[in-house]
């Protein structure tokens, strides 16, 4: 059975504090929901809300047709990872695996065969008589996989599952619990701070800041198109340059930056201008000419990139990170123009 989660406008404080703010969530039936933030954004308190070991102050949160905000937490029914395993440690590997069948009252034979069947799944065979104490980091990891799997719970929940683990088996790992929540359709909410981690796992991810949900899109959205400044500088967009339109003939709009150098860009390229705007985007969204429509500049440093040259570029309008063609290498302190690639590029509501 696959059922969506939603949370819907919940706020949590701990003591007066308030740590969310009026947020709002759905993962779909199968779909798998990262959410993704700096240390102390919320993540956790999010996913003590759903699992029932935090009461909100308000907001509902439902699973399917069911309404969990009132029910204790033993009665919720979902699978939880976590960062530090918290296996049973006088249980062994199999006995742990088996734990939530037996709590269900699921009989003996059926719940060790379940079990080991799912450390089969994990990798595990073999291992079923060892204690916790005697695995590796990934090794307990997979344990708690399996724990959290057997019971075939309606969500899942993983909290930072992989930060204790190295570089490699963090990415193996992400493969495979990719791959096991794929194939049992299990509806997942994911929290990391790894946003390499959040994108090459999830179907989409919520980026949080301070309590509150700033976007929630498919990585390619949020990479390519992010909604905010706050999300463009989160993926890397080096670029966020305030302009103001100081003219508009049908879809061409000539805007100013500070320092008052203007360049003329297409509502046929961007959408929608408003009068007072941010243009957002990474070194490859403004390209290095001799001329052209573009802000005028100064080069400074330049880097070889394989695929371009990257300058930093002082402007009227501040520093500015760019790139040029291969064939044409400029120097430091030549003159130049930064042309926007309106593909690689974006226009964000201005800041505050
Ligand atoms: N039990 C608590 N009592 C008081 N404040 C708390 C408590 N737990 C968390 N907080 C505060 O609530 C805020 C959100 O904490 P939360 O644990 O949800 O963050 P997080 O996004 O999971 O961070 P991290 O990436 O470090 O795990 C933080 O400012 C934190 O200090
Ligand atoms: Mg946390």
């Amino acid at each position: 059975m696959t059922v969506s989660l939603s949370i819907n406008s919940i706020s949590a404080h701990y003591g007066k504090t308030a740590v969310l703010q009026d947020l709002s969530l759905s993962v779909a039936a199968g779909e798998l929901v990262s959410l993704l933030g700096s240390s102390g954004c919320g993540k956790t308190t999010t996913l003590r809300l759903v699992a029932g070991f935090l009461q909100p102050t308000s907001g509902t949160i439902k699973l399917g047709d069911r309404d969990l905000t009132t029910l204790p937490a033993h009665a919720r029914d979902i699978g939880l990872v976590f960062q530090n395993y918290a296996l049973f440690p006088h249980l062994t590997v199999l006995e742990n695996v088996a734990f939530g069948l037996k709590q269900r009252s699921m009989p003996t034979r059926e719940r060790l065969a379940k079990a080991g069947a799912m450390l089969e799944r994990v990798g595990l065979s073999g291992l079923g008589d060892r204690l916790p104490g005697a695995l590796s980091g990934g090794q307990k990891q997979r344990v708690a996989l399996a724990r959290a799997l057997v019971i075939e719970p309606p969500l899942l929940m993983f909290d930072e599952p992989l930060s204790n683990l190295d570089a490699k088996l963090r990415v193996d790992m992400r493969v495979e619990i990719r791959q096991l929540q794929r194939a049992n359709g299990t509806t997942s909410l994911y929290v990391t701070h790894d946003q390499e981690e959040a994108f090459s796992i999830s179907d989409r991810v919520a980026i949080m800041n301070a309590g509150r949900i700033m976007q929630l899109d498919t990585p390619e959205t949020l990479y390519r198109k992010p909604a905010n400044s706050f999300v463009a500088r989160f993926v890397g967009f080096e670029n966020l340059l305030p302009l103001r339109v100081v003219e508009r003939e049908s879809a061409v709009v000539i805007a100013e930056a500070a320092g008052g150098a203007r360049i003329t860009l297409s509502q046929k390229d961007f959408g929608p201008i408003p009068d007072s705007c941010i243009l957002g985007c990474r070194a490859d969204g403004l390209s290095v000419r001799r001329e052209g429509n573009g802000l005028p500049a100064v080069l400074g440093t330049r880097t070889y990139l394989g695929r371009a040259y990257q300058y930093q570029c002082d402007t009227a309008a501040g520093a500015i990170v760019a790139n040029g063609p291969l064939s044409e290498p400029m120097t430091a302190g030549s003159s130049a123009v930064l042309v926007p690639v309106p593909e690689q590029c974006c226009i964000l509501e201005p800041e505050g």
